[in-house]
């Protein structure tokens, strides 16, 4: 995800086993296997024999500071696979070659990174990576039905450029970023927002003045990306409907892109009602001129032109009949006198189960930082100010908070 690389949930303090087999794409499992580092996880690297042709184990090393194991048995370490296993949080495996998900499939145990998978309890990923015509195989695609029966997850292959002479194809291995993703996915493990549905908004938005002008606000869409991120991390499905943003799209999250006010009302008006969850931190117009031109305004036209404005549609009001039973609101609100008095009134007026009040003339809060200073209020609760944290962070306690109120099934 954009932002931070400091140690971060679920990643910080687990133990991850990255399996890394005989494919082109393992170049990029060493940026696997920096990156989970980084996160703040412990990354056990296991080599097979044809892992080794395209990299090898001192690379890894360099950026894990721990040993990368190849032999099945090590000298005065023959239970190591059992120890791999056991100590595992996570396996991932990336790439996973054509040969290695055959092997899996049928249960073998012929090398080290087999015989772990089989002796693990932990939560198993697999990257798939080859050729188009091996992947589209029947005797690959049974093999893939298989190992999802046994309970792994299938990350992948996604449709890309393959080997040097092979065109594009269904059969590239994903990007070692949405990779880590679908590990902090498994690492997460059984939230109160497994299987749960989360619409989140994000971004600002535009008003045309004319074909080529709008008026807009400083909002990046960052604190919005990072609790569609986290929210799919958990096990949600997430719908992220969201202004016009550079930030890359989070791993796993359907992404609805929308420019106006007036549109994001429509999405939003479309996705509540199969929304466990809405979590409202777009920065949506309150105004919009009232007349934007046709054509672009001229400057030959003389004088300076006067912009009329007229109110916009509030998404969170207009839309709460819209919101099925038990669906968690979360608003947001951006201040800059009496946070948290102006908060309580629209926690009230909103109809809300939490508000997320951030006071933008605090240091290191509001747009365009990657922290944020937030105060969270919800109906019935005492005020729960967060120290300046990174908004990945600010997102983990929204969230957390989220699921508070869909346990106990308090709704609005
Ligand atoms: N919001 C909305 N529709 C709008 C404007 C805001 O749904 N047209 C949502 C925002 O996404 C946010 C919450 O309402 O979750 C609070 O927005 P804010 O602009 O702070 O509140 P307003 O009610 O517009 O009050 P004011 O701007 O006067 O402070």
């Amino acid at each position: 995800m954009p932002g931070s690389r400091a140690p971060r949930r679920p990643f910080a303090g687990r133990r991850v086993v990255l399996g890394v087999t005989g494919g082109i794409a393992a170049y990029k499992a060493i940026a696997i296997a920096r990156d989970l580092t980084l996160a703040g996880a412990s990354v056990d690297v296991v080599l097979t024999e044809g892992a080794m042709e395209f990299v090898r184990p001192l690379s890894f090393e360099a950026l894990t500071g721990r040993p990368a194991h190849v032999s099945m048995y090590p000298a005065g370490d023959p239970l190591l696979h059992i120890r791999l296993a056991r100590d595992a949080d996570c396996i991932v495996v990336a790439p996973a070659t054509a040969n290695f998900l055959a092997r899996a499939a049928n249960g073998m145990a012929d090398d080290l990174l087999t015989a772990t998978l089989l002796a693990t309890e932990a939560p198993v990923v697999l990257c798939p990576a080859m050729n188009d015509r091996m992947f589209a195989h029947p005797a690959t695609q049974s093999n893939l039905a298989r190992l999802r029966e046994i309970g792994y997850r299938i990350a992948g292959p996604a449709v890309g450029p393959l080997a040097w002479g092979e065109g594009e194809g269904p059969g590239r291995m994903l990007e070692p970023e949405e990779i880590v993703g679908h590990a902090g996915r498994a690492l997460e493990g059984a939230t109160g927002l497994a299987g749960r549905r989360v619409v989140v908004t994000a971004g600002g938005t535009r008003e045309a003045i004319d074909p080529v002008r709008y008026v807009g606000n400083r909002s990046s869409g960052r604190m919005g990306y990072e609790i569609a991120a986290a929210a799919w991390r958990r096990g949600a499905e997430v719908v992220l409907i969201a202004g016009p943003s550079h930030l890359p799209v989070p791993v796993g999250v359907q992404l609805r892109r929308i420019e106006t006010a007036a549109q994001m009302l429509e999405a939003v008006r479309d996705e509540l009602p199969r929304a466990d969850s809405l979590v409202m931190a777009a920065a949506v117009a309150d105004f919009r001129p009232a007349d934007p031109a046709a054509d672009k305004i001229k400057k030959e036209a003389g004088g300076v032109p006067e912009i009329r404005l007229e109110a916009t549609d509030d998404v969170l009001r207009a839309t709460r009949d819209a919101r099925p039973a038990g669906c968690v609101v979360v608003g947001f609100a951006l201040e800059t006198a009496d946070a948290v008095e102006n908060g309580r009134r629209k926690l009230d007026g909103k109809g809300l189960d939490l508000l997320v009040v951030n006071d933008a003339t605090e240091p290191g809060a509001g747009f365009e930082v990657d922290t944020n200073r937030v105060v969270l209020l919800a109906p019935g609760v005492p005020d729960e100010a967060l120290p300046l944290l990174p908004k990945s962070e600010v997102a983990d306690h929204i969230l957390d908070r989220v699921e508070q109120v869909l346990m106990a099934g308090r709704g609005a």
